[in-house]
């Protein structure tokens, strides 16, 4: 089967790999569709550390071709959603009620047996997130995968599995957002634009957009953004002119840059939240005075994949759409092929859609 491989930092491409059927507990899934997503640009650029060879991929939709021995929550035919984080049920978090941070198995490029069915030429090449579905097929472990309706398109549900559960969690479960309460989201990728809808279904009374870019404001206005500031000004600034110097109730960084994480603590009114989405590099470091926390009772919380609990909430997700509440099919801008993928991850870098994803013939 064609997949996009990472064979090394800054160097990937779509190959033909060979694809071993699903183990105990595993499934294969024919994708439908896979969401490009700034971390898989992030695994290609050294950002995010992974072994090499990899498969791409950790949004997307498809359908369940087989099942391995033991696998009940699922049967071939079965639509489902793939979750960038396993759900045991049994972990130390699982059982505490935080199963976005799952522990059954360490994410290091092998599914939960420690070994991988993908490989090349007869050498084992790695899957990103227990998936790899930026390919025809992904043999993933059945406990990543979660059962759709068969009445919402793949394209949109290929969404709810990483960047937008990501950004609408992080304001309606990680920050629990009140309703009338102020927000700021700082970069509006596809997991900001998610941000901006999460708050706006939260009941936020002021959502402002920054990003450097004039035309990413005015998307992530039709998302219920309320305001936005100058391109390239200075938006802390702006924003505390805009809530008469008090400064915003919660203000969501997703870009993962030490400098606009330092600007959202800054911009945070006293006693308010910043939300940190946005995966920066292992080795940059922000910088916050050790006065300013205690003295102002400011919060920074990061926060994972929404905390989602995906079984409930990629079902409330689908619905919000059903209902029109939550607009998924605005957050497509552009659908690519496969063998596009490189022009994919070039229209990601240079920003120009909400979210691409590839659509699989
Ligand atoms: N100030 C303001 N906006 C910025 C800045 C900056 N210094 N740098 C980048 N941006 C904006 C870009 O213009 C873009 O609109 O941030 C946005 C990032 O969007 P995407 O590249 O589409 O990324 P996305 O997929 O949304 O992911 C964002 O969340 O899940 C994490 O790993 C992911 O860290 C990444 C982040
Ligand atoms: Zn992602
Ligand atoms: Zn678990």
């Amino acid at each position: 089967m064609k997949a996009v491989v990472a064979d090394a930092q800054d160097s990937y491409s779509v190959v033909d790999v060979d694809l071993a059927p699903p183990k105990t507990g595993e499934v294969l899934v024919r994708m439908a569709a896979t969401g490009v997503c700034h971390s898989d640009l992030s695994i290609i650029n050294g950002t995010i550390p992974s072994p090499f060879p990899t498969v791409l991929g950790h949004e997307g939709a498809g359908v369940v071709e087989e099942v391995g021995e033991g696998v009940t929550n699922v049967s071939p035919g079965d639509h489902v959603i793939l979750s960038f984080i396993p759900h045991c049920g049994e972990c130390f978090h699982c059982v505490r009620d935080e199963p976005y941070l799952c522990i059954v198995a360490k994410q290091d490029g092998n599914l939960l047996d420690g070994t991988t069915r993908v490989s090349r030429n007869g050498e084992p090449v790695f899957v990103m997130s227990f998936l790899g579905n930026m390919a025809e097929y992904a043999v993933a472990p059945s406990i990543s995968v979660v059962p759709m309706a068969k009445d919402v398109p793949f394209q949109a549900a290929a969404l709810i599995g990483c960047g937008v559960t990501t950004g609408v969690g992080a304001a309606v479960k990680t920050a629990a957002v009140r309703p009338g309460s102020t927000v700021a989201v700082w970069g509006c990728g596809g997991v900001g634009l998610s941000v901006v809808q999460g708050a706006r279904i939260a009941g936020a009374s002021r959502i402002v957009a920054v990003d450097l870019s004039a035309e990413k404001m005015e998307m992530a206005r039709r998302f219920g953004a309320t305001d936005s500031v100058t391109p390239g000004g200075d938006a802390v600034r702006e924003i505390f002119e805009m809530t008469g110097r008090i400064g915003i109730d919660y203000a969501f960084e997703v870009i993962g840059n030490p400098r606009t994480i330092e600007q959202c603590i800054k911009v945070v009114r006293r006693g308010g939240t910043a939300v940190l989405v946005g995966v920066g590099g292992a080795k940059e470091r922000f910088s916050v005075s050790s006065l300013v926390l205690p003295l102002t009772g400011k919060s920074v919380i990061g926060c994972m994949y929404g905390s989602v609990n995906t079984k409930v909430d990629f079902p409330l997700y689908l619905d919000l759409y059903r209902r029109g509440r939550l607009d998924l099919d605005g957050m497509i801008t552009r659908t690519y092929t496969l063998d596009e993928a490189p022009r994919a991850f070039e229209d990601l870098e240079k920003g120009v859609n909400a979210r691409g994803v590839i659509v699989h013939g």
